[in-house]
């Protein structure tokens, strides 16, 4: 045999990477010292110096969701792949998961536990609506006697109100506002590295307490992924016990570097401060909004993310038109929304390194700009 396809074209051009102003959901612009870290040598995965990294990244992810957990670690992979571990890990194909659905997530967490197996039901409330604690208990005692009935257990429903787990998915807002895992009995706790805590894109942080892991580490069937086996990862991270880290996987080393990074800029700068400062910056970039007539998504402020703002899109524009324009003539990326949200919304971010009062006039002249030059349309 003989090469006959040649090398490509583009593999002979360098890399080229443009500046944008990363002003949407996230990724969000990675800072300098970040960046660097992710740029130092690379050591083995199981190196020790490595472990000590791993090591730090725990006590990092520890303070940022405020918890005590051991079982505490971080995915090699995105915000998706810390949502698939918690699925994954705690469910058992025919058990029951009840999801909290308004808007794109809570359709995810759906559709992956029903891939596995798990028997779904979903309470849905249109994009942006909210769900108080009293409906979510309300319909979890619910279901629960759905289930204790289909399950021939007539009083079943404390045993399983006691044994259910609870889940929280922070990615788009760890970092930029409170979250006490421990405080708030969260079971199973995720987030992703590339929103509010500025790292890049490929690792995300995940957190099980003492329940979880009575669950997930006394079921009766392996886990569906071998990879998001947490029996496997609770040791590559040190935290069963064992005298020796095994071989699993290859974690993303330089994604470790990144990340350790971006939880000491965290702890260096204190959650309280973090919080304050989003919300200070938000506010800002919500009454600028609201002086230039347009319309927030969600009108209670104290409901909002400061992290991410959904705006209205204006009446009688294309927001796909507005994006575009934005991109091209300001180098910014704002996004529309995802699933039941696309074409309602367009979103803002201003995460950690980004969170500053001149980014917020760099949106809203962007903003302006754009309705003063597309034009306006039906669609
Ligand atoms: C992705 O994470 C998004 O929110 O668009």
């Amino acid at each position: 045999s003989s090469v006959t396809i040649p090398p490509p074209e583009c593999m002979l051009r360098p890399l080229e990477v443009p500046f944008r102003y990363l002003f949407g959901p996230g990724p969000s612009n990675v800072p300098p010292r970040i960046l660097a870290a992710g740029g130092r040598a690379i050591i083995g995965h199981l190196h020790p110096e490595m472990y000590e990294i791993m090591n730090d990244i725990k006590k990092g992810i520890q303070y940022a969701f405020q918890t005590q957990n051991n079982m505490t670690i971080a995915m090699s992979g995105s915000g998706h792949a810390a949502m698939e571990c918690a699925i994954f890990n705690t469910v058992e194909p025919g058990e029951s998961v009840l999801v909290a659905v308004n808007g794109i997530w809570g359709e995810r967490v759906a559709e992956i536990a029903e891939r596995m197996g798990a028997n779904v039901h979903i309470m849905v409330k249109a994009p942006g609506g909210i769900f108080s604690n009293e409906e979510i208990e309300k319909v979890f005692v619910l279901y629960l006697h759905c289930i204790s009935l289909s399950s021939h257990n007539d009083d079943s429903s404390f045993k399983f109100k006691h044994n259910t787990l609870f889940l929280v998915d922070t990615v788009a807002s760890l970092g930029a506002s409170p979250i006490f895992m421990d405080q708030q009995n969260i079971d199973i706790l995720y987030t992703g590295s590339q929103k509010a805590l500025n790292a890049p894109p490929g690792t995300a942080p995940i957190s099980f307490n003492e329940r979880a892991c009575q669950k997930m580490f006394n079921r009766k069937t392996k886990p569906v992924s071998y990879l998001f086996d947490m029996a496997h990862l609770s040791n590559y991270w040190g935290n069963d016990g064992q005298p020796a880290r095994l071989y699993h996987h290859t974690g993303p080393v330089s994604g470790f570097f990144s990340l350790r990074e971006s939880l000491a800029i965290l702890a260096e700068k204190g959650l309280e401060e973090s919080w304050r400062h989003h919300r200070e910056v938000a506010g800002y970039l919500w009454k600028g909004l609201e002086d230039m007539g347009i319309k927030l998504f969600i009108q209670n402020k104290d409901l909002r993310l400061p992290s991410v703002t959904t705006i209205v899109i204006p009446e009688g524009y294309n927001w796909r038109e507005m994006l575009q324009y934005m991109m091209k003539h300001h180098n910014m990326e704002m996004t529309g929304g995802l699933g039941p949200s696309t074409g309602m919304v367009m979103r803002v971010g201003l995460m950690g390194y980004n969170c500053q009062k001149t980014n917020a006039d760099m949106v809203l002249a962007a903003l302006a700009d754009a309705l003063k030059n597309c034009k306006k349309s039906k669609a």
